[in-house]
């Protein structure tokens, strides 16, 4: 089939990436051939891979002899010579290269490859796959990688470049696409359309969204094969139902979702299977992996033996974990978003069928003397109905009679023990087949596609195949109706598409016959009288039917056609057939003749059900089975009679069909290469028959019988324009002109080419195996020539940028060179230029410097010489004595000019101010000395001339002071800035010491106001103290009235602190009258003016000092006796010192600070 594609098909160059096949790439004049050259130890196999991408196509059937010899009888240019042994290579990947083309060597290619491990091959782009029955290491996502965005025909055959090659042209060029994988039964379809499942699911995007849809996609294959599939003779996982799955993908090729579609369940296998065969997976895996619960639940026995419709032998496959896969099962339905609710429905159901089984039946006479059946051993029958909610009496009923319409009367008459078994049978087979369906439509609910989403589908068809039994039946009948049906499509897309194109082409082409399958079909599905149609008629006829009926009508109306044989058509011919036995006939189908035993057509294909039987499970109230049985509701009873089992596949096929020709269609052939399941056994008769019926080798002749090439005249010019001398490097006129010069040039002969409108058509492979010998050769040349032009290019550019560093770094060295000599040159001359000058200047200095000593020498002569002269001369004008008068005179100068200096630069008169002008000469020191201290004198008689008398007293008194406290008493400094006034208390401005007024009248020295020590407590007083010439008086401050007054001469002596306060203990002599109590104890805020009054007064007064003692510990005598006073020194604080603490009866402490 060449392909698929029913458009041009432009075929692409091996350099472009584009990587689709020649059907689907357009016209690609932009792709440049890039000139890769293979190593030579590849060059054959990108040879073989060159041919490979060539798109072969038919011309005429593989039965038209001669047509595939045309081309090996066409004559060969010499130049291809070399290229045969390539082409008889046995092995080649893609049988198109086969030569010599025989049924032979066909096989033997098959075989070879196949013992390598290759197991793919393909014919154009038909892959091959021959089951290894062994998991070979090509499915690794390395692999995966490796096929991903590949150049389809670049890569060794794989189902992955398929797959990819599919989707690609899906997702890029828009075009819906299929896959059809036929093959028979243990072939390796499902695994083929698993693995192409599972590549797309791989390449094709990323994101939550897209894996969840992927997963749901993937994990609907397990749990439909559960479901679906079955052991049997030739293959333990035999698809006993067929798929076809369409995967809807959005613009950016994610996938969205899907449709599953599945035709026709072999739901016999449910009642029975050949011994060696199992029953469907699931009932195994739930026995084997159903928990106690479960299975407690679904009230099953987990011994297969137990059940009637099981296998009475070893059930277990080997290499075969049915529970694991139970498990796989359940999380693959999660997966998909069944709810624990509807597994479990599913598995009731499940276990249902099972149960049916094992309900046996006998018989008993009635009344009438009528066979009727009944059910012995209820048990079952109870257990199904409390599994599906119903009344075991009603199951019962419907199991064991049937309601007959007489009369518009409806009659109960009960059934014979057989027509109970067949009922019970058929309600299994229903229940399940009918489960099969409600499966694949939730699958579909799960995965399907939102509305109104723009998408594109791939299909992939998975059906089972061709099949010839010893004994075929109804079930083999359809399946191969099916195959012959998919066959049409191969050989009509195939053949007539090509044949179009060359008509469209313009091509002078004989129309060539084909062997069209459409007449078997016909034979089979004519709508009058196909055999399906007659077999519809039968059942539906009434009166007596059976299968002789039908045969005889068959016989009746097929008697005449080709490909219909029976015992019946063959006695009238005269022919004798022992292999056709009577109550059969026989089909010539495309892949074999098939005898088909007319046994149980009619049963089959009438598919009743009782309705008694579907009535009953209506009536359950298990929800999922009420829903299976939608007939059953009496409300709804229908006359009309069921569609049959065969037009209802009719009619699916038709669909299937349709859909299948509305995309692009990717075949995958499969052969099955031994009976045993053997890994890598070729066993060659029965791969032999798979070639024959596959239609192998008429594939490859008609691939090879019509022109093996074609390609659009942009392209083919563009990739081969390098071959002539006119069109290398451009050609300028038409396209087709172009590679008409550019064929012109070549030694190729005419027959093997044909200019079409659009597209140039070459005959044979070899002709283009040649072409793209010549092509590579001629690459090579061009490529050694652009490396040859690259290599002097390169070559010259470095020399000439090395030559212009060269001169460049040359020129930079001499530079630097020159520099660095001139640098020391100059050096050299300068230092040459000073030792000159330098020796110059030396001789000019030793010379001025003799000019001078002769100079001086005759200067120091000739003033002795003129001093002895003068001194001559002179001598009788000088005395004795001159030299002292003249130096007399000359000191008297000096000191004349130093005091009329002195004068014009006094210091100024300030007291404070000790400035004197230094001396001028040594001689004067003495004096300035003097005269320093006379000024200083002088200033401050001035100074203390111009004071008045208070002021001088004050002085004085601050003088006084200052002999008797300073360095002292710690209070002397602060008293410094104090003047004393002597009078604070105002005394005459207060009236209020009008009576000290009198005291005071014989001159006031100093008024105060002080504090009295108590001199037994120690607490003190306020007193106002007068101090006269003549005596010291205290009074109280109140009354102002003078309390002691003492006269001055009864003052012994004065006793003060070291530190800043004002304490002073007045001592008092013996005799003294004033003072009676002793010693006066005072503080005083004015002391130092106060202790110096006193001095200055007695003094004055008595002309005798005051004897003042500053001391910390000093006795005082009072009244009572002595005591002795003591100063501490305190802490600084706030409060008032001193303080006088009474410490016993003598002794007293004064805190001060
Ligand atoms: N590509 C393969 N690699 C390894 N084993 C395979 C391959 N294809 C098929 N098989 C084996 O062959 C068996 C039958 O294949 P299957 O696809 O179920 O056949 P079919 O669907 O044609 O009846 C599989 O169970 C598997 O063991
Ligand atoms: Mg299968």
């Amino acid at each position: 089939m060449a392909v698929g594609s029913r458009r041009a098909r432009p075929w692409v160059p091996l350099g472009c990436s584009a990587g689709v096949r020649g059907s689907r790439a357009a016209p690609s004049p932009s792709c440049p051939p890039p000139p890769r050259l293979p190593p030579p130890g590849r060059r054959e196999e990108a040879e073989a891979e060159f041919i490979r991408a060539a798109r072969i196509g038919p011309r005429c059937p593989s039965f038209l002899a001669g047509c595939g010899g045309q081309s090996s009888a066409a004559p060969e240019p010499p130049a291809m010579e070399a290229t045969a042994s390539l082409l008889d290579a046995a092995a080649v990947g893609d049988l198109v290269l086969l030569d010599p083309l025989t049924e032979e060597s066909l096989l033997r290619a098959l075989q070879e490859r196949f013992q390598r491990g290759d197991i793919y091959t393909y014919i154009g782009n038909v892959v091959i796959s021959v089951n290894p029955y062994r998991s070979l290491p090509i499915y690794t996502p390395e692999k995966v990688q490796e096929y991903h965005g590949c150049n389809f025909f670049a890569v060794k055959p794989h189902i992955y470049a398929i797959a990819d090659d599919a989707y690609r042209s899906l997702r890029d060029r828009d075009q819906d696409q299929c896959i059809l994988i036929t093959g028979e039964s243990g072939a390796g379809k499902t695994e083929a359309s698993k693995l192409v499942m599972s590549y797309v699911a791989a390449v094709c995007g990323k994101g939550e969204e897209v894996t969840k849809v992927k997963e749901q996609l993937l994990q609907s294959n397990p749990v439909l094969e559960a479901f679906g599939n079955a052991k049997t003779i030739r293959n333990d996982n035999s698809s006993r139902f067929g798929k076809y799955m369409d995967v809807e993908f959005d613009f950016k090729g994610e996938p969205l979702g899907g449709v599953i579609s599945n035709y026709l369940l072999e739901k016999s296998r449910v009642i029975r299977h050949v011994q060696g065969e199992r029953n469907f997976h699931i009932f195994y895996q739930l026995l084997a992996g159903g928990s106690a619960e479960l299975l407690q639940r679904l009230r099953l026995r987990q011994d297969c033996r137990h059940y009637g419709y099981l296998n009475r032998e070893s059930s277990s496959l080997p290499g075969v974990d049915d529970a694991a896969n139970f498990r796989a099962v359940q999380d693959a339905m999660g997966v998909i978003g069944f709810s624990t609710d509807e597994v479990m429905a599913l598995l009731e159901v499940t276990a249902v069928v099972l149960k049916l089984g094992n309900v046996q039946l006998s018989s008993h006479f009635q009344a009438s003397g009528m066979e009727a059946c009944s059910i012995p051993e209820p048990r079952e029958l109870e257990e199904i109905c409390q599994l599906i909610r119903l009344d075991p009496s009603a199951l019962e009923q419907a199991l064991c009679s049937r309601t007959v319409k007489a009369r518009d009367e409806m009659v109960l008459t009960s059934l014979s023990v057989s027509q109970g078994y067949y009922g019970r049978d058929a309600l299994a087979k229903n229940i399940y087949s009918r489960l099969f369906d409600w499966l694949v439509n939730r699958i579909n609910t799960s995965i399907q596609v939102k509305p109104g989403k723009q998408r594109k589908v791939m299909g992939v068809l998975d059906i089972y195949g061709f099949e010839i039994f010893q004994d075929n039946g109804f079930e083999q009948f359809v399946i191969n109706y099916c195959n012959e049906k998919l066959q049409q499509i191969f050989i009509l897309l195939t053949l007539k598409e090509e044949q179009e194109e060359y008509v469209r082409e313009g091509i002078q082409w004989t129309p060539v016959e084909f062997f069209d399958n459409s007449i078997i079909c016909n034979l089979i599905e004519n709508g009058t009288c196909g055999i399906l149609a007659m077999l519809d008629e039968e059942c539906l006829r009434p009166g007596v039917v059976n299968e002789d009926t039908f045969l005889g009508k068959l016989n009746q109306a097929c008697a005449a056609h080709r490909h219909y044989e029976s015992k019946e058509t063959q006695n009238a011919k005269r022919v004798t057939d022992a292999s056709l036995p009577p109550r059969c006939f026989r089909i010539h189908h495309y892949a074999g003749k098939v005898t088909y035993n007319v046994t149980g057509f009619i049963e089959k294909n009438n598919d009743l059900l009782f309705r008694d039987l579907s009535q009953a499970m209506w009536a359950s109230r298990h929800p999922l089975l009420r829903s299976l049985f939608p007939e059953g509701d009496p409300q709804k009873v229908s006359l009309k009679l069921p569609p049959t089992a065969g037009s209802q596949f009719k009619a699916s096929v038709a669909t299937l069909m349709r859909n299948l020709y509305s995309k692009n269609p990717n075949y995958i052939r499969c052969i099955k290469p031994n009976e045993t399941k053997a890994p890598m056994l070729f066993t060659r008769e029965l791969v032999l028959v798979q070639i024959r019926y596959l239609g192998l080798l008429e594939n490859v002749r008609v691939r090879r019988a019509g022109y093996a090439f074609r390609q659009l005249y942009g392209s083919f010019l563009e990739r081969y324009k390098m071959l002539g001398k006119k069109t290398w490097p451009r050609w300028a006129g038409s396209e087709r002109a172009g590679a008409e010069a550019l064929l012109a040039e070549l030694p190729i002969p005419a027959e093997e080419l044909a200019y079409g409108h659009t597209k140039l058509f070459i005959r044979s492979p070899r002709t283009l195996f040649d072409l793209e010998r010549r092509r590579q050769e001629r690459v090579a040349e061009l490529a050694t020539l652009i490396q040859k032009m690259f290599r002097g290019w390169r070559c010259r550019t470095q020399f000439q940028l090395m030559r212009k560093s060269q001169i460049l770094i040359a020129a930079w060295f001499r530079g630097h060179a020159q520099k660095h000599r001139y640098r020391q040159m100059r050096r050299s001359a300068l230092l040459l230029q000073a030792y000159a000058r330098g020796w110059k200047s030396r001789r000019l200095l030793r010379e001025l410097k003799s000019q001078r000593r002769r100079h001086r020498a005759a200067s120091t002569i000739s003033a002795y010489w003129r001093g002895y002269q003068v001194r001559k001369t002179y001598r009788k004008y000088f005395r004795s004595g001159a030299s002292a008068r003249l130096a007399n005179f000359i000191y008297r100068r000096l000191v004349q000019k130093f005091f009329v200096g002195l004068r014009n630069n006094l210091p100024p008169l300030a007291v404070t101010d000790r400035t004197w002008p230094p001396a001028p000469y040594r001689f004067l020191a003495g004096t300035n000395q003097e005269l320093k201290d006379i000024f200083h004198r002088w200033k401050c008689k001035k100074y203390r001339e111009q004071l008045t008398p208070q002021r001088r007293a004050l002085l004085q008194a601050k003088l006084c002071a200052s002999e008797l406290f300073k360095d002292k008493k710690t209070l002397y400094p602060k008293s410094l800035p104090q003047p004393f006034q002597g009078e604070y208390l105002g005394l005459t401005q207060n009236p209020k010491y009008q009576k000290l007024h009198a005291v005071a009248k014989d001159k006031l020295v100093m008024a105060e106001a002080v504090r009295k020590v108590n001199r037994a407590s120690g607490k003190t007083v306020p007193r106002l103290l007068l101090l006269t010439t003549e005596h010291l008086v205290l009074a109280e401050p109140k009354g102002a009235q003078p309390k002691t007054v003492l006269s001055l001469g009864d003052i012994r002596s004065v006793s003060v602190t070291r530190f800043s306060d004002g304490f002073l203990a007045l001592h008092l002599k013996e005799s003294s009258t004033g003072g009676t109590k002793g010693d006066f104890l005072l503080v005083s805020d004015h002391l130092i003016e106060l202790v110096t009054r006193l001095h200055q007064t007695l003094m004055d007064t008595t002309a005798q000092a005051l004897p003042l003692h500053i001391a910390d510990q000093f006795s005082t005598r009072f009244q009572k006796g002595d005591m002795a006073v003591t100063v501490v020194e305190s802490a600084k604080g706030s409060r008032e010192v001193p303080v006088c603490k009474k410490k016993g009866s003598h002794k007293m402490e004064v805190l001060v600070h």
